[in-house]
């Protein structure tokens, strides 16, 4: 068979180098399918190559531990890449074993043909691998969550990684019920929406009136905990791509969105003028601004190994390495300390992490408050803004864990001081 002319093919080759990008940590699973082989496939295709990549990523622990046995030594090149996403077919997938087998076999060099057609073969008489919540992760992560959180919640998390998501919607105002309607989406606690609908979210309804964002139920948690007031004036010092700048534009207040990626500002602005909302967007190294101005109100939403995420990105927990948390923990110090000279006597800060690892939560809490007297810890109630019950933590802030929402929600840290003294 040949690629460049079958569809099918296509869509293999398509999937096999967006799993490539999305393991080698050069993200942008959307951008390697628009490249190459991609480009080239209609909307049906490449809705086909992104969901199996996604089946493939969420469950590539236990398609791991299946081919381990079956291959007496790491197979050359991208084999094992085309061998998961043959399984991710024939178990995860509405896709005939037999069109698995041949389209899988088909990309193969000629001299690996036989070992793809019998791992895959020998696979299908042994039947789908167990999804045990401990193998759905990575060993090392796993126990990182165990010692953290506890054995029942360590395996509740890992369970989540091979749920596919809804999504989750931030209305800009209180919206349409005919919108709501349309978008078949439930309301949620705090004012999120939440759709199971599919496909290209620029033609949902409310999308170009700019009735909405996308941002997951718990990503809306630190700005609304932030409690911003018409005209006051709030910093938001790692604001791309924007939804929580958004929701503090939209409340009124008077935005400094900064972020050091000049590019990832792009989707801010593009964001603003979609959903006509104005802030001021700059680029700047929040740790070393240029600005002396102080603000009613700072969020830091700082850089972050983004372990909760995994949900949408499940690629985040495969590409984590463990010098990458120490590495991010004197990052976010550092941006604490200086978000904290952002903030007017009186004045508010919220911290927040998309990230499951104490280090960047709770220990920079703590840091924190021990190193800026200044500065109390304000306990969240978590009720009005929409916060699960079970994230509130004894010490104030929240926890919040993946599996502590139905349906799932991003795990975040997120933390409220407030400045008692100048
Ligand atoms: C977790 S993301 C922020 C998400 C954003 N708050 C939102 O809701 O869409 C972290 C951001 O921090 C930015 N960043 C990292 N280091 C920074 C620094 N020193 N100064 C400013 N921005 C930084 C990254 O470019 C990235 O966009």
């Amino acid at each position: 068979m040949n690629a460049a002319a079958d569809p099918a093919l296509l869509a293999r080759a398509a999937a096999l180098k967006m799993l490539g990008a999305a393991l080698s940590g050069r993200g942008g699973l959307d951008e390697a399918l628009s490249a190459g082989p991609g480009g080239r496939l209609t909307p049906v295709d490449r809705a086909f190559a992104r969901a199996l990549v996604m089946a493939t990523l969420r469950r590539l622990g236990p398609i791991d531990r299946a081919l381990d046995p079956r291959l007496k030594r790491e197979p050359p090149g991208q084999i094992r890449d085309l061998l998961r996403l043959g399984l991710a077919q024939i178990y995860y997938l509405d896709v005939p074993d037999f069109a698995a087998v041949d389209t899988t076999v088909a990309q193969a060099p000629e001299r690996l043909r036989g070992l793809v057609n019998a791992v895959l073969r020998g696979q299908l008489r042994d039947g789908p691998p167990p999804d045990d919540p401990e193998h759905l992760a990575p060993a090392w992560l796993f126990a990182r969550w165990r010692a953290a959180w506890g054995e029942a919640n360590a395996c509740a998390i890992a369970a989540q990684i091979a749920q596919e998501p809804a999504a989750d919607l931030t209305p800009r105002r209180a919206l349409d019920p005919a919108i709501v309607a349309e978008l078949e989406a439930q309301a949620l606690p705090g004012g999120s929406l939440r759709t199971r609908k599919r496909g290209d979210i620029a033609a949902w309804p409310g999308f170009t009136t700019g009735d909405w964002w996308v941002q997951d139920a718990a990503a809306a948690l630190p700005a609304r905990l932030l409690a911003v007031e018409p005209n006051e004036s709030v910093l938001d010092m790692c604001a791309a791509p924007g939804g929580k700048t958004f929701q503090l534009a939209a409340a009124g207040a008077v935005v400094t969105a900064l972020d050091r990626s000049a590019s990832r500002l792009r989707r801010v602005d593009d964001g603003l003028k979609r959903l006509g909302l104005t802030a001021e967007v700059l680029t700047a190294d929040a740790a070393d601004w240029g600005d002396e101005r102080q603000f009613d109100a700072v969020l830091l939403d700082a850089p972050c190994s983004a372990t909760g995420t995994f949900r949408r990105h499940p690629d985040v927990l495969w590409n984590a390495r463990p010098g990458d948390i120490a590495a991010l923990a004197a990052v976010q110090s550092a941006l604490l300390a200086a978000a904290a000279r952002r903030v007017k006597p009186g004045g508010r800060l919220v911290y927040s992490v998309c990230s499951l690892e104490p280090e960047e939560g709770e220990a920079q809490a703590r840091g924190f408050l021990a190193a800026h007297p200044a500065f109390i810890l304000e306990p969240m109630s978590p009720g009005k803004a929409g916060a699960p019950a079970a994230s509130l933590a004894p010490d104030g802030w929240l926890r919040i864990l993946p599996h502590h929402a139905e349906g799932g929600l991003d795990g975040f840290f997120i933390a409220r001081f407030r400045r008692v003294n100048d």
